[in-house]
């Protein structure tokens, strides 16, 4: 995974990532709705207490911090999945026969690659759909897709889970729903309903989907994954202050905030802020807003849920969906899950 990050130092945000030669992008409508940040921080930032969506961390620069979280011993869900998906992609491919594989918050595809590995092997053919929330996450993993697996057709839809899954493309079935990454666990519990509910209406009988969830373990385990030695999930954290001097044309100085990350056992969340060193305002120019900050006053930016295999149970039934396969690490750390419509 190293070899295939920019350095950080040298990443230029501005200069984005070209188009991918021969293979289509689709700007979903949310894709607009995404770009909803004025509404979104004026509303999380005069509340108390302050918050803002976790989906405005992922710009480009946001996307690259995310990939080197991703590589930091610490922060085991990547390995932890990926090791799952290299063990058991053949055998998901053989249960689902797949026409499209559609992966929601694909992000770098980088775990997707078992499946496509799995495919080779097999003489298999797949449509990839990746869909996301960042276009340079999308275009940077085609283009990498692209040189690696000649044969694969592409679709790249941009746009935001929360809203375009009703309207997102037609492809070839059977689809495997891909949500990987325990990302289901960065919405609430009623967020996570709807959006269970709404991929369900979407799709037919003969699809699957395929969850990654993260398990509720030792508190150690997961603060230490949120707060790296390295520090690239402060990084990743101070990142949504840059996007809102980017895009909002305010005046957050990083020095000012420090990151916290920790796990409330009560809620079986992580929960990552921003917290203010010291009583300052903040002002917003594009959206005329000065948000006020006490001393040790904090922004939640993400929660991150962890479950048990039979909450996660509780909430796939919820939305309509039987539970079809689990695969699990041999300590516990997360699961695969695999769907159906029923
Ligand atoms: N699935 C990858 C990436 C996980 S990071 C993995 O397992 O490693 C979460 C991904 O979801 C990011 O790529 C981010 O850009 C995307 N994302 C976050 N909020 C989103 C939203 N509302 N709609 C679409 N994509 C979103
Ligand atoms: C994308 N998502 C599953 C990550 C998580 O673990 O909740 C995002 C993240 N935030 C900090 N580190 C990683």
């Amino acid at each position: 995974m190293e070899q295939d990050m920019q350095s950080l130092k040298d990443f230029d945000v501005g200069r984005g990532v070209r188009p991918v030669t021969g293979v289509p992008l689709v700007h979903l409508p949310g894709s607009v709705r995404a770009s909803g940040l004025d509404k979104d921080a004026r509303w999380g930032l005069s509340r108390t207490p302050k918050r803002l969506p976790a989906k405005y961390f992922y710009d480009a620069r946001g996307s690259l911090l995310f990939e080197h979280i991703c590589a930091t011993p610490e922060y085991y869900p990547t390995r932890t999945e990926s090791a799952l998906l290299e063990r058991h992609a053949c055998g998901i491919l053989d249960q689902v026969a797949p026409g499209t594989l559609v992966e929601i918050g694909s992000g770098s595809s980088v775990k997707t690659n078992h499946f496509f590995v799995a495919c080779e092997r097999a003489g298999r053919c797949v449509r990839y759909q990746p869909f996301d929330v960042c276009d340079e996450a999308l275009r940077a993993a085609a283009a990498r897709l692209k040189r690696r697996y000649s044969w694969l057709e592409m679709e790249l839809l941009v746009g935001d889970y929360a809203v375009d899954l009703p309207a997102l493309p037609h492809s070839r079935g059977p689809r495997l729903f891909l949500f990987l990454g325990g990302t289901i666990g960065n919405l609430s519990h009623d967020e996570a309903l709807s959006f269970l509910s709404a991929l369900r209406a979407t799709m037919h009988v003969e699809d699957y989907l395929l969850l990654g969830f993260d398990r509720i373990k030792d508190k150690h385990i997961l603060d230490a994954a949120y707060n790296d030695a390295r520090g690239y999930t402060a990084q990743f954290n101070m990142n949504l202050l840059r996007v809102l001097n980017t895009r909002l044309g305010a005046d957050f100085d990083e020095r000012q905030f420090m990151h916290v990350a920790f796990f409330n056992e009560d809620e079986g969340q992580i929960e990552m802020h921003l917290k203010a060193r010291r009583a300052h305002a903040v002002t917003l120019a594009r959206i005329g807003l000065v948000a006020s900050f006490a001393r040790d006053e904090t922004i939640l930016t993400e929660i991150s849920r962890k479950f048990t295999p039979a909450g996660m149970r509780a909430l796939l039934e919820a939305a309509g969906f039987g539970w079809c396969r689990h695969e699990e690490s041999d300590n516990g750390y997360f699961s695969l899950v695999l769907a159906a419509p029923v």
